[in-house]
């Protein structure tokens, strides 16, 4: 039997992740990058990147199941809700996920909880896409109207 807590507890994967010092150096490198980013760059608020940087960090430490102060400080997360402020469309999703990427990459990590690491993100980006792509099955852009009528 597995015990609640204390010592012999399933590590959570906040813990197998690297605690703080990871989530700290991963959420950093991806703000490193946003600025030189010329889709998300205009996304961002550049006055409060900083703050930025500690809302996706105490979020993703609370989330792998670390400490709760997203929550203390901002409230349920509702993220998808909070970002329907924000254009986010195929291109933004996959901009974020290649700066997500690349900061993955520069963490070393254990290749299978990189793996779980990145399953998530992507399943998350997918979910926080709010300007959908466009479809075979809908391709149109244009009002129909503006058909040429080629019958006369
Ligand atoms: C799909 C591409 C995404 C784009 C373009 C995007 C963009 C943004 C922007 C512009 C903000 C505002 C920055 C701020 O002031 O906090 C934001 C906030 C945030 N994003 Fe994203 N985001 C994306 C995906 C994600 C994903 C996948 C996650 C989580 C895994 C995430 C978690 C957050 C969090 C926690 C906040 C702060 C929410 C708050 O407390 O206000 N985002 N995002």
């Amino acid at each position: 039997m597995t015990p609640p807590s204390g010592e012999g507890a399933e590590p959570t994967p906040y813990q197998r992740f690297g605690g703080h010092e990871f989530f700290t150096n991963l959420v950093h490198n991806f703000y490193q990058r946003v600025p030189k980013d010329p889709v998300l760059r205009e996304m961002y608020p550049s006055q409060d990147l900083e703050g930025a940087e500690w809302r996706l960090r105490a979020f993703l430490e609370q989330y792998w199941g670390g400490p709760e102060t997203y929550s203390e400080e901002r409230g349920h997360p509702r993220l998808r809700m909070r970002h329907i402020g924000f254009h986010i469309d195929g291109a933004a999703r996959d901009r974020w996920l290649s700066l997500m990427a690349a900061s993955i990459a520069d963490q070393g990590m254990d290749a299978q909880l990189e793996s779980e690491l990145w399953k998530y993100f992507v399943a998350a980006a997918f979910g926080m896409q709010n300007v959908p792509d466009p479809t075979p099955e809908s391709p149109v852009t244009f009002p129909i109207t503006s058909i040429p009528n080629t019958e006369a």
